[in-house]
Order: structure tokens, then C-alpha cells, then sequence
């Protein structure tokens, strides 16, 4: 026999009574939420997490329990034994789920007592997020994380369940694998008994579903802890889930329709809907009326093309430029003719600030054209600026001359900007949509090569692959993202089955024979053993989740995250380790003697 817990049973949560089991006698077990002192009785607001019960205790009915009671403070963990009962209509509190009942107690045992603690756990305003995630099992007390967990908890059981309805499986691929492509976003792991070596943890499982589409797994998917050693963001954590998914045989809009469906499934098990089909992009178009490659179009501000009316402006900032084969794009803000000095000046600053060379605006205030260009364009050259934008009489043209992808994105960012500014965006609402028709590849300013849009295992159009050979850049790849209200949630690809385009494609990213073949080696010797067509995708699940909760920060949906400086701040992760340690690892470390590890 298993020794007795020495504490009652629950049979009751403190979210379950309600009035038809007045009479009813149960245990709760709980923390305690709140404590009152009402002239004679006391009430003790009990918490789990399904919710809150009230216990009465009657110093003449139950005096121990009721002396037990006294002595309790918040977060105290207890067990209380009572009988069910209706409240007077007067104190039934509409609010409470449980809030027809309360529970009379006989006995009050304390099963642990509670410091006081650092911030209360319902409070949501005022405590600083790094307090909260030092003491992070205290903040998931909250009923808010507490409602987002199990919203995560039934998205991932719908996924599951959807997929294993779709014939698919989910297979585990490893943790510990070898150091591939872009090798600089690594986390690295020592091999103890392979001294100087070392394993790395997987940036997603993308090489290994695609082993297993050569294998004859032809319907796979993994719910994947992904680790990415990036600067990080509000949207981005060094270690991550996605749901990784893959298929043998590819149809894309097949491919399309099943992420739609699921799309379906986990907003259902969100508690929304939303229904497929979803609009497509091209790269191109996104780009060009969004100014992103992930546009959130559940506002206006859509971005204009003004190159050729400006071709042979007097104004040389434009006409250069698109001598120079650039582009001049426009926004038009409604209402902005009343926009202040000051506020215009702001944006022209914000405008820089994003690597602009300037922003030009031209306003009309009560009919009057207001520019800092306004020598260079003539006053009717603003107009017709204005004109061709169906600007009214009110209106704020914004400008920019770059290259067109400069042009785009910069005033994409601003479009973004006045959007949540002056409140256009429904944030109530969704938007789902496809881009896909990338390019294949692009410019890298840093390393001054060509670099995979997607990653390097994505295939070219297949119209585009003689492109390969001479004008690489202008490839476009078989490629799509999945883009839910502004944000990137997921990113797929049909991908290279032929080990001589996988080779080309290394070879147009400047990775040698040698070294595709000792850092892929395992690939290609697979895509040479009968490797079926395939594709896939994977979803970002954190993103999604806090897209669906309302959240701004992923942070919000992981149940221990770590900061923006990629510091797990109640462990304290990442941390020194022993000169033992390291020594049984063949590690040296070569940092100045106070960051050194410590030496117990
Ligand atoms: P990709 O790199 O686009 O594709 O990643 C897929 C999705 O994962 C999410 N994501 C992240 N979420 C949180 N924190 C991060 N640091 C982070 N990085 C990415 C995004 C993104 O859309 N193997 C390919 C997929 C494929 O081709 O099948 C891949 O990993 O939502
Ligand atoms: P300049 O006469 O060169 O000082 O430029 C006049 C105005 O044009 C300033 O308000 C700049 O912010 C703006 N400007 C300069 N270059 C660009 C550009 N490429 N796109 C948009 N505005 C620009």
C-alpha cells in the first residue's frame, strides 16, 4: 500500500460548485487568495486554478476551524472541509462563476505556509515584467497565463488530433545533431567522450523530415523545440516550438488547403474561427502596396507608386533616382493635411532613422500646399503630386526615392507606424494571408554574397532554374510564409529532390564541393537513394498562440521565457560553470579573470 498523502482528497475544485449542489459536504484544496474579517465570521477566498470559492468559518459553529482560519495569510495552502450553500440573494456576487454558493467549513487544515510575497499574483499593472519573471512561478498564478497555457495546451492537442486524422506522424528527430549551414546562429553542445567536438542543437528539424521523406514517411509533422542563438525580440526567443510538417509527393495547393485547415482547428481550440481560402501575395505585390514581405492589411495606408509621374520631375532627388533605375513610392494620409510641424518633422526623423535618405511630405491644409520641397516642385507640381494620389483637400502625401526595395520598406515601417498611431488596425480582428513567389535568393549587405531567402534547401521555380547559371538573383524559389495580422507565423518551401540542383544551389551560395560534401554529405548521398519530391512548412507556435491571447510579447505565452538578452532570469541560465566541468569537457575558456568561471 502507498503511504496515506496525511491531507484530505479534493472532491471539489474551487471553480466547480455551484447552486444545485447546495447540501453537498466536500473538501477543497487550495491557495489561499484572499482573507476578511466580517464582524463575527470570517471568509476565506479560495484559489486554484479552475477558480475561487468562498469558505465561510462560524466562530460558534466550527470555533477550531475557525481559529485555524485566523491564523492564515495569502497564499497559505489548505485544506477545507464544509458543506455546501446557497448564498442570501443579497451577497450572491454575479461576477464569480461560484458566486451563488460558499462553502460553510468544519475543518481547516494548513497544509503550507506562504512568505509574504514580492508582488500579489492577480495584480497586472504596476510590477516590473523582470520581478515577475524572477519569481515566474508566481506570475503563472495568474488566471491570465494560466487561461493562455491552456489555450496552448488545446491548440497543440487539436494539432495532433488533426494531423493523425490526415494519415500524418509525428516523428522525433534529435536534439543533439551536427553543425550545419548558417553555423554563426548556433547554440553549441561539448562532447564529453569526442573531446574538441561538438554537437548542435537544431535550428528546426528541416534536414532530418526531409531523411524521413526519402525514408517513405511521406506524412510527417513534430511539434519541435527549435533553438536559435539570434539578437532577440518581442517575437523571437532563443528556444521556440514549431509545428513542423512535411510531405512526399507535394501538391501546393493541397499543402495550402491542409495549413488552412489547421489554421481552422487551432482557432477553434482558441475559442475563434476563421476560414480559408486566405488571400496570396506575390513577394512583389506585398511589397509593393504593403512595403513587407509579412503585411498586416487590416488597415489601409496602402503604399503608391509615383515613379513615372515623377520621372522627369524638376525635382532632382526624384528624377535621379529614377534615372538611377529607382523608385519613387507615396503614401496618402487622409486627414494629415492637419498634421502638426513638429509631428511631419518626427516622421522625417523616423523616416532616417530607418535608413532613409529623407522623407519628402506635401500637405494641403484648407487648399493651401504646404512642403519643404516647395521650391524644387512649384507649388503645382505638389498638386499634382496630391492629384494623382486622390488626396482631398485634407490630405498628407508621403514620400520616398530609393531603390525600389528601400523605397518600399521604409515606408512600409512608416505606414505601420501612423497605423497604430492613429488607431486604424482592428486589433479585434484577423487577417490571414500567403506570400509566396520569393526570390530565390538575396544580397546579404553583410557578407556581400547571395544568401537563401528561405534556406538553402528550397527549390526554384522550375521555369527558373537556367537563371542558376548566369543571373542567379533574379530566381524566384517555391517558397510561401503564412502571415497572420502583420506577423510571420510560418514559412514553408517545396525543396531540392535532386542532388544535382542541391549542388548548384550550394555551389550559388558560395559553399564548395568540399564542404557541401562535409557538412551535407549525408544529404546528397540520401538525394541520390531515391528521394521522392516533397515540401513543407513549419508554424510558429508562440507567435500564433500570443497572436490568438492577445498578447504583445511571446514572453507572455511561454511558460518559462527568457529575457531579451537571452537570460533565464529565475534560474539564472546561462551561467558560469566549474573549471572541473570544463576540464571533463577539453574546454578552455579566454575571457579576462572576473568573467572566468568559478573554480568550485
Ligand atoms: P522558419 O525559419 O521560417 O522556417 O521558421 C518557421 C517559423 O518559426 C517561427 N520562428 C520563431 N518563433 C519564435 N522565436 C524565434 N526565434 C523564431 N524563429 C522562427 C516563425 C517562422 O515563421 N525549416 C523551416 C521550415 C520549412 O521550410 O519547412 C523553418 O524553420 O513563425
Ligand atoms: P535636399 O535638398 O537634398 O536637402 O533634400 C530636400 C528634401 O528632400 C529634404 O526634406 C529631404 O528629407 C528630402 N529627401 C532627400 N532625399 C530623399 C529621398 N531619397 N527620398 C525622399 N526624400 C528625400
Amino acid at each position: 500500500m502507498p503511504e496515506a498523502p496525511g491531507f484530505p482528497q479534493r472532491t471539489a475544485t474551487c471553480g466547480a460548485l455551484r447552486a444545485p449542489e447546495a447540501g453537498r459536504d466536500v473538501v477543497l484544496l487550495g491557495w489561499v487568495d484572499s482573507v476578511r474579517d466580517h464582524g463575527g465570521l470570517l471568509f476565506l477566498d479560495l484559489r486554484d486554478r479552475y477558480g475561487v470559492t468562498q469558505a465561510v468559518f462560524n466562530p460558534e459553529k466550527a470555533p477550531e476551524a475557525f481559529a485555524a482560519a485566523k491564523s492564515v495569510r495569502p497564499e497559505y495552502v489548505v485544506a477545507a472541509r464544509g458543506r455546501v450553500v446557497r448564498r442570501d440573494p443579497a451577497n450572491v456576487n454575479p461576477g464569480l462563476p461560484t458566486g451563488e454558493i460558499e462553502v460553510q467549513c468544519s475543518v481547516l487544515e494548513i497544509l503550507n505556509l506562504s512568505e509574504p510575497l514580492p508582488f500579489p499574483p492577480g495584480d497586472e499593472a504596476g510590477v516590473a515584467e523582470e520581478v515577475r519573471l524572477r519569481h515566474r512561478y508566481l506570475d503563472l498564478r495568474r488566471p491570465r497565463l494560466q487561461r493562455i497555457l491552456e489555450t496552448r495546451h488545446r491548440v497543440l492537442l487539436a494539432v495532433r488530433r488533426y494531423f493523425d486524422a490526415q494519415g500524418f506522424l509525428e516523428i522525433e528527430t534529435p536534439i543533439l545533431t551536427r553543425s550545419t549551414p548558417e553555423g554563426s546562429r548556433e547554440y553549441l553542445v561539448p562532447s564529453r567522450v569526442n573531446p574538441g567536438r561538438f554537437y548542435s542543437l537544431p535550428q528546426s528539424p528541416q534536414i532530418y523530415k526531409q531523411l524521413l521523406m526519402v525514408a517513405g514517411y511521406d506524412r510527417y509533422f513534430q511539434i519541435a523545440k527549435c533553438f536559435r542563438d539570434e539578437d532577440l525580440r518581442a517575437d523571437r526567443q532563443p528556444e521556440f516550438t514549431q509545428i513542423d510538417v512535411e510531405m512526399s509527393f507535394p501538391d501546393p495547393e493541397a499543402l495550402y488547403a491542409l495549413m488552412e485547415g489547421l489554421m481552422e482547428e487551432i482557432f477553434r481550440a482558441a475559442g475563434l474561427s476563421i476560414q480559408g481560402p486566405y488571400p496570396r501575395l506575390s513577394y512583389q505585390e506585398a511589397m509593393d502596396r504593403f512595403g513587407s514581405d509579412k503585411p498586416d492589411v487590416r488597415f489601409g495606408l496602402e503604399i503608391r507608386d509615383v515613379t513615372h509621374s515623377l520621372a522627369a520631375s524638376p525635382f532632382r532627388v526624384f528624377s535621379d533616382t529614377v534615372a538611377r533605375g529607382g523608385a519613387v513610392k507615396a503614401i496618402l494620409v487622409p486627414g494629415g493635411g492637419a498634421w502638426s510641424r513638429q509631428r511631419l518633422d518626427n516622421l522625417v526623423e523616423a523616416a532616417k532613422g530607418l535608413g532613409s535618405k529623407g522623407l519628402i511630405w506635401i500637405k494641403s491644409a484648407g487648399g493651401t500646399i504646404q512642403s519643404p520641397v516647395l521650391k524644387h516642385l512649384t507649388e503645382e507640381g505638389c498638386r499634382a503630386v496630391l492629384r494623382d494620389l486622390g488626396a482631398a483637400s485634407d490630405g498628407l502625401a508621403l514620400l520616398v526615392a530609393d531603390t525600389w526595395k528601400s523605397a518600399c520598406t521604409i515606408l512600409g515601417a512608416l505606414r505601420l507606424s501612423i497605423g497604430r498611431s492613429e488607431k486604424l488596425i482592428d486589433e479585434k480582428r484577423h487577417a490571414l494571408l500567403w506570400v509566396h513567389e520569393f526570390p530565390l535568393f538575396e544580397l546579404s549587405d553583410e557578407e556581400g554574397r547571395l544568401v537563401s531567402c528561405h534556406h538553402p534547401f528550397t527549390s526554384p521555380r522550375p521555369e527558373d532554374v537556367p537563371l542558376l547559371d548566369g543571373e542567379p538573383a533574379r530566381a524566384r524559389a517555391l517558397a510561401y510564409d503564412l502571415v497572420l495580422d502583420g506577423m510571420e507565423v510560418g514559412g514553408g518551401s517545396i525543396r531540392i529532390h535532386r542532388s544535382d540542383l542541391q549542388a548548384k544551389v550550394f555551389e550559388v551560395l558560395g559553399i564548395g564541393r568540399e564542404e557541401a560534401e562535409t557538412k551535407f554529405g549525408f544529404l546528397l548521398t540520401a538525394l541520390r537513394m531515391g528521394a521522392p519530391p516533397h515540401g513543407g512548412i513549419a508554424l510558429g507556435v508562440d507567435r500564433i498562440i500570443a497572436l490568438l491571447t492577445g498578447c504583445s510579447s511571446i514572453r507572455d505565452v511561454i511558460a518559462f521565457p527568457k529575457t531579451t538578452s537571452g537570460i533565464d532570469l529565475m534560474s539564472g541560465a546561462p551561467s558560469r560553470v566549474t573549471e572541473a566541468q570544463l576540464t571533463d569537457l577539453s574546454i578552455r575558456v579566454d575571457l579576462p579573470p572576473d568573467l572566468r568561471p568559478s573554480s568550485k
